[in-house]
C-alpha cells in the first residue's frame, strides 16, 4: 500500500485512560463546571479568578506523576513518525500528552490551545507556562498584571492553525478521528471535508455524533483500538 497524506484528529478520549477527565458524559468537565463559567472571554472578563482556578487546577494534573502518556499516544507518536508522506496530528487536546512522545515535532498542532502556554491580552506575548496564573501574574514580557489568561482556545473565539489545517485537508488521503465526540466545530465538519476524497476512519470509545459519516469504525479504549489499529497500517505499508 503507498500511504496517502495523513490527518489525525484527537479528542479527550486519547487521554481519559491517562487519568485525564472528557467533557462530557458522567464525570466529564462540563458537568461539574457551566461553559459560560470558564471557557468564555466573557468569563474571564467578568470573574478571571475562577477562570485561572479551573485551569490552573487542570495545569496541575499535568505535574502529577501518575499522569503519563499511554499506549495510544505513544502508537501515535511512532505512525507519525514512521509515515513516509505528510503527516499532521490535530488535537483539541489542551494537555501536553502527545507533546511528551512527540519531541517537539512540527507534526502536532494544538487547534485549542495549551494548558502549559499563557498570553498576555496587554502586549499579546505568548509563552511556555508551569506555574499556575493569577489576577495579579505579571506578563514576563511588558510587566503588566492581570492581563495574563491561559493559551487557550475559549469558546467563541477562533481555533489555532486553521490556516494550515484547511491545508492539509485539502491533500489529505487518510482521516483518523480518535477519541472525540464529534460535537465541537470546526473539528467535528473535518472528515465531512475529506469525505469521498480520504480514506476516514473513526477509532473511539463508542460512536459518536459523526460516526455515520466515516468509512469505518473500531469501538474500544483507545489504549487497546489505537495501537492495534496502528500495527496493522504500519505493517500494510510494508
Ligand atoms: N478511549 C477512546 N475514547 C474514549 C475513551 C477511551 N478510553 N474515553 C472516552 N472516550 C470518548 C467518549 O466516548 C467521547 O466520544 O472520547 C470522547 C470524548 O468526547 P468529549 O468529552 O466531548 O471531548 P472532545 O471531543 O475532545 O471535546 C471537544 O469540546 O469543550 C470542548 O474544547 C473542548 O477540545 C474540547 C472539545
Amino acid at each position: 500500500m503507498s500511504a496517502p497524506p495523513l490527518i489525525i484528529l484527537t479528542g479527550a478520549g486519547v487521554s481519559a485512560e491517562s487519568g485525564l477527565a472528557t467533557f462530557r458524559g458522567a464525570d466529564g468537565l462540563w458537568e461539574g463546571h457551566r461553559v459560560e463559567d470558564v471557557a468564555t472571554p466573557e468569563a474571564f472578563a467578568r470573574d478571571p479568578a475562577t477562570v485561572h482556578r479551573f485551569y490552573n487546577a487542570r495545569r496541575a494534573r499535568l505535574r502529577d506523576p501518575a499522569v503519563r502518556p499511554n499506549a495510544a499516544h505513544l502508537a501515535l507518536a511512532r505512525l507519525c513518525a514512521a509515515w513516509p508522506s505528510p503527516a499532521l496530528l490535530v488535537t483539541q487536546n489542551v494537555d501536553d500528552l502527545h507533546d511528551r512522545v512527540m519531541q517537539g515535532s512540527e507534526a502536532l498542532l494544538h487547534m485549542h490551545g495549551s494548558l502549559r502556554r499563557a498570553r498576555c491580552l496587554r502586549c499579546g506575548a505568548a509563552r511556555d507556562w508551569d506555574e499556575d496564573l493569577s489576577t495579579d501574574t505579571p506578563c514576563p514580557a511588558c510587566g503588566a498584571a492581570g492581563g495574563m489568561r491561559p493559551d487557550i482556545v475559549w469558546f467563541g473565539e477562533m481555533p489555532m492553525g486553521m490556516d494550515r489545517i484547511e491545508a492539509a485537508l485539502a491533500e489529505c488521503g487518510l482521516f483518523l478521528s480518535i477519541g472525540t465526540s464529534g460535537l465541537v466545530y470546526p473539528a467535528a465538519g473535518f472528515v465531512a471535508a475529506v469525505q469521498g476524497e480520504a480514506r476516514t476512519v473513526e477509532l473511539n470509545l463508542e460512536p459518536s455524533a459523526g460516526t455515520r459519516l466515516f468509512d469505518e469504525a473500531h469501538h474500544g479504549p483507545a489504549t487497546e483500538v489505537v495501537p492495534r489499529f496502528v500495527e496493522d497500517l504500519l505493517a500494510d505499508l510494508g
